[in-house]
């Protein structure tokens, strides 16, 4: 076993069995959709379809990146894959750096068998870039697993406090900006659970980025995660990062590229939460995982229960198609509506967004130019 097969078995395991949440949460608890106890909609009428790398998705939600390159891993991705084409819901594959090093793992991401119709996303670090990759690494990690999109992951917190972290992130945008520009296929940039701030976001769309996946902070915390491998000042990083909330509304406010929302999404009402703050997408992980080590049945009913939830959302919001979300009232309080006061975002904007309908145009130019 390579050492990257061994942490990425390791990650499993302890995602399995511990605590591995951020210290702090996510924002979505301060952010509450305006309820609209007159609906003029039918719930079943709802349609939470919506459109992602040119194909149709069932529901705005992606499985995001977590695993391959272990027995256990191809078994879970086959899980996750067979259960989000039965769904029509898109899927992110583990960092593939561990077939780049041992060939005869790339069957451990190749999930398009069980998966011939929905959107797979490719997936490598930045640092590996960095380091030592260019665009004949990023063109195999989509071409083996035939995916859709190519998602770079950044994960600078993780790196640092691991015991055998790569920290040089020297010209990085760069590399971004080579991948972006002549790969040929859309590339996501993901956070890794530290989130993305709008200073960041806009760098990176500058730099040809496709979409943006913030994973932000207050779901999985790979500072928590190395502090159970042994890495010396990791737990100082639990509570570090852009909380999911905060950071899904800068970026949505800073660039014009689709943005997903992920970093401990956990119901069907956050994802709501998520759009209605600007996103297009909402992304989840662990929560997954525990089902897809179980089977591809246990993956399903997680997620219909997540997509029940977002139908529900959107009935007592009045919305019967997701784009009406992000036009409806959203009161933003406590360390939230702090957060994006002192950013200059002002968030009494989305509370007044869909009942001051004389000034809905221009309410909805100041949020999103
Ligand atoms: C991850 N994540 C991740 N991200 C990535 O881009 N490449 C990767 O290889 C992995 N590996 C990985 C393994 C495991 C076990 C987990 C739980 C997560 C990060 C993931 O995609 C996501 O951004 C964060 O986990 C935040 O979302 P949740 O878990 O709070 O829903």
């Amino acid at each position: 076993m390579t050492p990257t097969e061994k942490r990425k078995k390791e990650h499993i395991d302890l995602c399995l069995e511990k605590d591995v949440s951020s210290s702090i949460t996510t924002g979505f608890e301060d952010v509450q959709i305006a309820h609209n106890a007159l609906p003029s909609i039918s719930k079943n009428s709802i349609d939470t379809s919506c459109e992602f790398l040119g194909k149709i998705l069932s529901a705005p939600i992606i499985i995001t990146a977590m695993t391959g390159g272990t027995p256990e891993a191809e078994t879970i991705n086959k899980n996750l894959a067979a259960a989000a084409e039965e769904l029509g819901l898109a899927l992110g594959l583990g960092s593939e750096r561990a077939a780049m090093q041992d060939k005869a793992l790339w069957k451990t991401y190749d999930v398009r068998g069980v998966a011939p119709n929905i959107p797979l996303i490719a997936n490598l670090g930045l640092v590996q870039f960095v380091k030592e990759y260019g665009l004949k690494q990023a063109k195999e990690a989509v071409e083996k697993i035939k995916a859709d999109a190519l998602a770079i992951h950044l994960n600078a917190l993780q790196e640092s406090v691991q015991p055998e972290g790569d920290t040089d992130f020297t010209n990085s945008l760069t590399h971004i900006k080579t991948i972006c520009h002549d790969l040929g296929k859309p590339t996501i940039i993901k956070e890794t659970g530290a989130g993305i701030s709008r200073e960041v976001a806009t760098k990176l769309a500058g730099a040809g980025a496709h979409a943006i996946d913030v994973s932000g902070a207050g779901g999985t915390s790979f500072s928590q995660i190395e502090l159970y491998r042994g890495g010396t000042t990791a737990g100082a990083f639990r509570s570090w990062g852009v909380p999911t909330a905060c950071s899904v509304a800068e970026v949505a406010r800073a660039v014009k590229i689709p943005v997903i929302a992920s970093g401990g999404i956990r119901t069907g009402v956050d994802a709501a939460k998520a759009i209605a703050l600007g996103a297009k997408y909402a992304g989840i992980a662990l929560p997954l995982l525990g089902p897809a080590k179980e089977s591809k049945e246990a993956v399903i009913k997680a997620l219909k229960a997540i997509i029940d939830e977002f139908r529900t959302a959107m009935f007592l919001m009045d919305a019967s198609k997701v784009a009406e979300i992000r036009t409806k009232d959203v009161i933003i309080t406590g360390k939230t509506a702090e957060w994006m006061a002192i950013r200059g975002l002002k968030p009494e904007l989305y509370a007044n967004r869909a009942s001051m309908a004389s000034l809905q145009h221009k309410v909805q130019k100041d949020l999103y130019g």
